[in-house]
């Protein structure tokens, strides 16, 4: 992709060019050869591009210098060059995001959080962590783990997001319906703001009623007002026993009803509930080539997890669970995994979708919350739509792989998925503005957990009203009147 991909955004004249005086003073602010990657004053090289390009393969920019601090003090003294000399900045974390917010849209400069990985302190009494922004999430758990503490979040970009980069997009993930959204666990936040301030609120403190909590506006800010350096939250005690269910039901009315018993019979050692839709499965299966878990095939499957304190116990409560819902002739047919190897194995047919689905060449993501009982009528509405305009088939002159639903079920958030061959503008017409009215009319969420970036700057109005639009504004233009953090992006 090149910028013709962003035809309706132009170049903001007011952001100056990147200049080799720039350069020098940022060679001489972080030394080390490793904390900038020049593309001004040597022809831009192959390095730069991870850091140019999205997960998705969707969102190409191009910028022509990395830098990545080593301490709070470099990024406030990068910031207050950047804002002094009116050069955008797009904060960048594993660049795992799913909606352009990560990567920038023109030449602002990249200021990736990679080296401010330290993990500063745990409190083992009161399970506070205090991290650098740039530790690697699955760092973090491993730690914990060896402490018998757990991350209150979980995802499948684990292996290269950041903490500073989960907290930036309130990524919601795989244990929401145990522990709660980050804006409930994150204790304190250690930010830079644009003018290079050092907004240090990184207390540990479960409860503090001082006036207005200004570090929730960093949690899902995106970057927009500042740069996250550090984090402290709260990590609950591990669970001894994770236990795992995967089963096929027959229809969306049964998921409802599954849910509905999941909830009533395992009560507090749910952690967790995931739908998957037979088409997410059988793009999952042509990737990987794994055996199934059921021998049957279903047009819904769900995955149950547990997390308590007694394995045997667990275990014995799931398989209960399931026989009485296979009686009531709710569940067709399932499995509960025998120890943690199939436990991950369950995990895998979940967790590996999103991977699996960008296999053809792209994909088209929606991360919508809506209300339960309709959640899934979106996807069959649009597997219609797009079935009808003659874009879906299995030959390469269609573009269209296939539509497929799957996400949290337990949170009410879909995840409808368009896995596509090639980016193609008639497919995108004909699911925008389609999806976000359809959402809009039922006064869902257009972004449940991934963010707004540059994906759906143009659709908040179809989640929010004018006078919540107008008050987010004031408060981007307060924080950042420059306006040089993570531009043409968000609001
Ligand atoms: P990046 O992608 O680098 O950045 C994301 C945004 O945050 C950008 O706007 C960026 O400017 C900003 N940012 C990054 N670091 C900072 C910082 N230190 N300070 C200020 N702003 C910053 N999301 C979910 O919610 N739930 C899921 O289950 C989930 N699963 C995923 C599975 C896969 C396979 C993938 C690829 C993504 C998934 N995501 C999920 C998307 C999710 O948003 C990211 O994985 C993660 O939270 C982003 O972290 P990151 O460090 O990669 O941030
Ligand atoms: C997930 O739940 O798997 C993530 O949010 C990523 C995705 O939506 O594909
Ligand atoms: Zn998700």
């Amino acid at each position: 992709f090149t910028s013709e991909t962003y035809p309706d955004i132009k170049r903001d004249p007011k952001f100056a060019e990147i200049t080799e005086d720039h350069v020098k003073f940022f060679k001489k602010l972080l030394g080390k050869e490793s904390a900038i990657i020049d593309g001004v004053t040597k022809d831009a090289t192959d390095d730069i591009e991870p850091f140019n390009g999205d997960w998705m393969r969707k969102y190409r920019g191009h910028t022509k210098l990395v830098l990545k601090p080593g301490s709070t003090e470099e990024v406030s003294k990068v910031l207050k060059y950047c804002n002094d000399n009116m050069l955008a900045v797009v904060p960048q974390g594993g660049n795992s995001g799913l909606v352009g917010g990560s990567v920038p849209v023109f030449d602002e400069i990249v200021v990736n959080m990679s080296r401010m990985n330290q993990i500063r302190s745990f409190d083992e009494v009161s399970g506070a962590l205090v991290v650098d922004a740039g530790v690697i999430l699955e760092v973090a758990d491993g730690f914990l783990q060896e402490k018998n503490h757990i991350f209150p979040l979980d995802l499948g970009a684990k292996g290269s997001c950041h903490i500073g980069g989960n907290v930036a997009t309130n990524a919601g993930g795989l244990r929401l319906l145990r522990y709660g959204s980050l804006h409930g666990n994150v204790l304190g936040i250690e930010a830079v703001l644009p003018d290079g301030t050092i907004m240090d609120d990184l207390g540990q403190l479960r409860k503090n009623n001082t006036g207005y909590d200004l570090k929730q506006l960093f949690i899902g800010g995106e970057g927009t007002l500042g740069i996250i350096t550090g984090v402290s939250i709260m990590c609950p005690q591990r669970s001894n026993a994770i236990n795992v269910a995967f089963f096929g039901l027959e229809s969306y009315e049964k998921v409802q009803l599954a849910f509905r018993e999941a909830k009533g019979q395992l009560s507090e050692i749910l952690s967790a509930f995931e739908l998957m839709d037979a088409q997410s499965q059988d793009l999952v299966q042509k990737v990987t080539g794994n055996k199934r878990p059921l021998e049957s095939e279903h047009p819904f499957y769900c995955l149950i997890e547990t997390s308590g304190s007694n394995s045997e116990h667990d275990n014995e409560k799931l398989e209960k669970f399931l026989e009485d819902v296979m009686e009531k002739e709710i569940v067709s047919d399932g499995v509960v995994a025998q120890g943690q190897t199939q436990v991950k194995e369950l995990w895998g047919w979940r967790e590996g979708i999103p991977e699996c689905l960008g296999h053809w060449g792209g994909v088209y993501k929606y991360d919508l919350s809506i209300p339960i009982n309709e959640l899934y009528a979106l996807v069959e509405e649009t597997r219609e739509k797009i079935h009808n305009s003659g874009l879906l088939g299995d030959t390469d002159d269609h573009p269209v792989v296939d539509v497929v639903g799957y996400g949290h079920m337990g949170d009410s958030n879909l995840h409808l998925n368009v896995a596509v061959r090639t980016y193609d503008k008639r497919v995108e017409k004909a699911l925008e503005p389609f999806v976000y009215e359809w959402i809009a009319k039922r006064d869902g969420s257009i972004s449940a957990e991934h963010g707004l970036g540059l994906a759906k700057k143009n659709y908040i109005g179809y989640s929010r009203s004018d006078t919540m639009i107008k008050l987010m504004k004031q408060i981007k233009n307060l924080y950042d009147p420059n306006g040089i953090m993570n531009p043409y992006k968000y609001i």
